[in-house]
């Protein structure tokens, strides 16, 4: 589908959200044509400073993302989009400003002859949300309930730091906008394995038919970090692996893997389907002491040969924080499909290798024949769906090895989709962008899903005292969490799958 020229507004547009994700994605779609031409993109910041100095700014990650492009069509590429690019100085809170801003985009398309459309990106910290949203429609910028031109408005992560901030966001947003105008952004959905989770599940027999609690014994979700807290400490210590990674991107892994048929492909039907499978979550009842929800904390350790230091010794977080920088639980699916299905779910900071995978585990052959030894059981059949790095599929099934004995062992099909497909998967943003430009929500949690994960996660942070540091388990830096989370597994006779 043609997308129509617009102008991007960018919120924070100094800041590192913006620098290390938008611009790039931004800068490569430009590259590679797939933006129209008039594009314009409007930097909107507290900062005094000029359009070359902001470009300046963004210029090395932005070049980063290009690695693969020779550096002459790069530098073309890049000269042509700056001056594509303004930069407009203002407050979030100051009125005079959104007029400014609408004055500098209705100027911008009357000039190119082209309709005012918008795209607001809110790279902010949430803080300024809410004078953001108030000012676009006092100034007219919203355009609530007109289809053309069109505004649609951007908003990251984190959305609400509770249920009950998350709908008072969700409540001014649709007072301020149409639903199908906001695009809640979660860049776990732009990724192309979390994509294809949909097309392996349904357009595949192979898979779907099994895909249910008669076949699957257990489910593994895994989104491993090898990065500490960095510099973003100060932000992370209010937040915790909780809020920050399992309320977003693990409850849309699950439900992407948990999920029903969609009646069709549309954005809505899609997200009926998710929200169901939220809604369907078992809730975690009492407290982190004995719900069986592990929290831990990293110690100083060592990190793939990087030496990292103690969480509570980085800039930024409090005198003794029983913040969570590794979380590990286990949810029932209350459905017809899921019903004794347990799905382990695993997060964390400084772990052994950025690493993530979601693992299938297939029940066992009954216990005859091969598998009729109970001191030697057969290993399960699993299917791994590799989200990162080296994103891929690898069915593991049992062979017998070639000879004259019969030994049974694991053999493993792969499938990898940068050699599969002859190029590598898009950055995640870049896709999730185009889907904005050209009115796709379907990657975009609706209201009621981010609702309905809140609903989910709340009562389990509410559990956990978030100031008694006994609850959190301390595990050193390099290893994969504290030992509680696989005593979490062990205690049915399961293990982490990565290990
Ligand atoms: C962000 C979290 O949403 O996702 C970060 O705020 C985390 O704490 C990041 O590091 C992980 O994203 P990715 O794409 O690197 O797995």
């Amino acid at each position: 589908m043609a997308i129509e020229p617009f102008t991007i507004v960018i919120f924070g547009a100094s800041g590192d959200l913006t620098r290390r994700k938008v611009i790039p994605a931004l800068f490569r779609l430009w590259c590679e044509e797939l933006l129209p031409k008039e594009v314009s993109i409007v930097g909107f910041a507290r900062k005094d400073m000029t359009a070359e100095a902001l470009c300046e700014a963004w210029h090395d990650p932005a070049f980063d993302e290009l690695g693969t492009c020779d550096p002459v069509s790069r530098e073309c590429c890049w000269e042509a989009f700056t001056k594509r690019v303004r930069y407009l100085q203002g407050h979030y809170d100051d009125a005079a400003s959104f007029s400014k801003l609408r004055e500098q985009v209705e100027t911008n398309a009357a000039e190119a002859g082209l309709a005012p459309n918008c795209i607001f990106y809110l790279a902010t910290p949430p803080s300024v949300f809410t004078p953001i949203l108030e000012n676009l429609a006092e100034s007219g910028l919203a355009r609530k309930g007109h289809p053309s031109p069109w505004s649609r408005v951007v908003i990251e992560k984190p959305f609400g730091r509770d249920l009950e901030s998350a709908r008072v966001l969700n409540l001014l947003a649709g007072r301020l906008f149409d639903e199908d105008q906001i695009y809640r952004i979660d860049h776990y959905l732009g990724k192309e394995t979390v994509q294809n989770i949909f097309v392996l599940r349904f357009a595949n027999g192979i898979f779907e038919h099994l895909w249910n609690q008669k076949y699957i014994d257990h489910v593994q979700i895994t989104v491993a970090e090898s990065d500490g807290v960095g510099h973003r400490a100060g932000y992370y210590d209010k937040s915790g692996a909780l809020r920050d990674m399992v309320q977003n991107h693990l409850m849309h892994l699950l439900s992407l893997i948990a999920m029903e048929p969609p009646s069709s492909l549309d954005a809505d039907a899609v997200r009926d389907e998710k929200v169901k499978v939220l809604r369907s979550l078992r809730r975690i009842p009492g407290d982190c002491a004995d719900n069986g929800v592990i929290r831990g904390q990293y110690t100083a350790g060592d990190v793939a040969g990087r030496a990292e230091g103690n969480y509570l010794d980085a800039e930024g977080v409090a005198e003794k924080s029983a913040t969570e920088t590794f979380v590990a639980f286990g949810a029932m699916v209350d459905n017809w499909r899921w019903e004794g299905v347990p799905f382990y779910l695993r997060t964390g900071k400084c772990l052994p290798r950025r690493e993530s995978e979601i693992s299938i585990h297939f029940r066992p052959v009954p216990k005859v024949l091969f598998n009729a030894d109970p001191d030697a059981p057969l290993e399960q059949n699993v299917l791994v769906i590799r989200v990162q790095p080296d994103e891929g599929i690898r069915l593991e099934v049992l062979g017998k090895v070639p000879g004259g004995k019969r030994i049974i062992k694991p053999m493993h099909l792969e499938f990898d989709y940068e050699h599969g497909f002859g190029q590598p998967s898009p950055e995640a943003y870049e896709r999730l962008l185009l889907d904005v430009a050209s009115g796709d929500a379907t990657l975009f949690p609706r209201r009621d899903e981010v609702e309905a994960a809140w609903e989910f996660v709340q009562p389990v942070i509410q559990g956990c005292c978030e100031t008694c540091r006994e609850f959190v388990h301390p595990y050193p830096a390099g290893t994969w969490g504290p030992q509680a989370a696989a005593d979490l597994l062990a205690s049915s006779g399961r293990q982490w799958h990565l290990r």
